[in-house]
């Protein structure tokens, strides 16, 4: 991690900081601790705690404000950090200026930094167990969603290193029924080829997709059974024209549609701002703000260790996500086409390696 980044990520007083787990176990042990605030429900709060915080739910923060200590810096904590974020937002409009994130919440603190604070029970999306595949070299993110009676499983966005997730399948009993990509990527080679050779499970891609391989067309409204669960399939063009968002419950798998406080350029490729636009608005705004948003790329993290789950919300996104606060269509067109970097280097080699195979 290069020093200013650290120092940003340490110091009490970045504005928008953010902690990571190790962090707050050194800065906590020193000799000025900061107060750490728990913003979860009583629910979340009997699961699994951080001792020595101090807790006031998020629905209460605003009119409990008085309750915390004054002059020193704060850390804010909740499940994966979404929750904690916007508490963090309200304590800085108030005017605490010392106030961060911990990065990856309670979740990340208990796997890095103390196995004692319970794990909450495994996540699901729709009734399929749900496991997240980080790729710390490219950012990436893929997932593995399973029955837990009926054994059967699904891989979403799957990188060319498989070996992980064939050891999840292997270990968890699966048989694989079905690889969906939610367009074609351009950041990472993706693992399709690989998957469908060791498993023979289909590969599923959006019905615009121009791939060489053999493989099912997925169009609006059709979804893919996964033991006693449907996958239902949105088009959601823009990042790319054959780009699908997956939903499962009340999950959406949306690839570089919806980033965490982003959305994916549009401005390589066959991408199309206003085709993003409509997919946004029409589609993924019109569900409810406690949709859990599962992207396809998080962004690199300077090599630390990562979270244990990248999720983010609809309701979050909508009232935080830089692309989706511009004031109108115009902006929103403007915001997606200028001040970019130059396409990377690798672009076109990947898509062209992606498609072939
Ligand atoms: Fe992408």
């Amino acid at each position: 991690m290069p020093v200013d980044d650290r120092r940003r990520a340490l110091s009490p007083s970045a504005p928008r900081g953010r902690l990571f787990a190790v962090e707050l176990a050194r800065w906590r042990r020193g000799p000025e601790p900061p107060v750490l605030l728990d913003v979860r429900p009583a629910g979340e709060r009997a699961v699994a705690r951080i001792s020595g915080d101090l807790w006031i739910p998020s629905s209460e923060l605003a009119s409990r404000l008085p309750e915390l200590p004054q002059g020193r810096p704060i850390v804010v904590y909740c499940h994966f950090g979404g929750q904690a974020a916007m508490a963090a937002e309200l304590l800085r409009s108030r005017g605490w200026s010392s106030v961060s994130v911990l990065d990856g919440g309670i979740d990340e603190y208990s796997r890095v930094v103390d196995p004692t604070v319970p794990r909450y029970p495994e996540p699901t999306a729709g009734g399929l167990v749900l496991q997240q595949f980080p790729n710390v070299a490219t950012g990436c993110l893929a997932y593995l969603l399973w029955d837990p009676d009926r054994r059967e499983a699904a891989i979403v966005d799957p990188g060319r290193d498989v070996g992980r997730y064939r050891a999840a399948i292997r270990e968890q009993g699966l048989t694989l029924r079905a690889i969906l990509e939610t367009h074609t990527h351009a950041d990472h080679l993706a693992g399709h080829a690989r998957l469908h050779e060791v498993t023979s499970a289909p590969i599923y891609l959006g019905r615009r997709s121009p791939a060489q391989y053999p493989h099912e067309r997925l169009a609006e409204g059709e979804s893919v059974r996964v033991g006693g669960s449907e996958i239902v399939v949105a088009e959601t063009p823009g990042h790319t024209r054959d780009h699908l968002t997956l939903r499962s419950g009340g999950s959406v798998f949306c690839g570089d549609t919806l980033l965490p406080g982003a959305c994916g350029r549009t401005d390589l490729g066959d991408g199309d701002p206003e085709l993003l636009w409509e997919s946004l608005t029409q589609k993924l705004l019109t569900l409810p703000d406690a949709t859990e948003v599962y992207p396809a790329h998080y962004g690199p993290r300077h090599g630390l260790p990562a979270p244990e789950r990248y999720c983010t919300t609809i309701g979050f996104e909508r009232r935080t996500n830089e692309a989706l606060l511009q004031p109108d269509r115009a902006a929103f067109l403007r915001y997606m086409t200028e001040g970019w970097p130059p396409k990377p280097d690798d672009f076109d080699r990947i898509v062209a390696e992606n498609l072939a195979r």
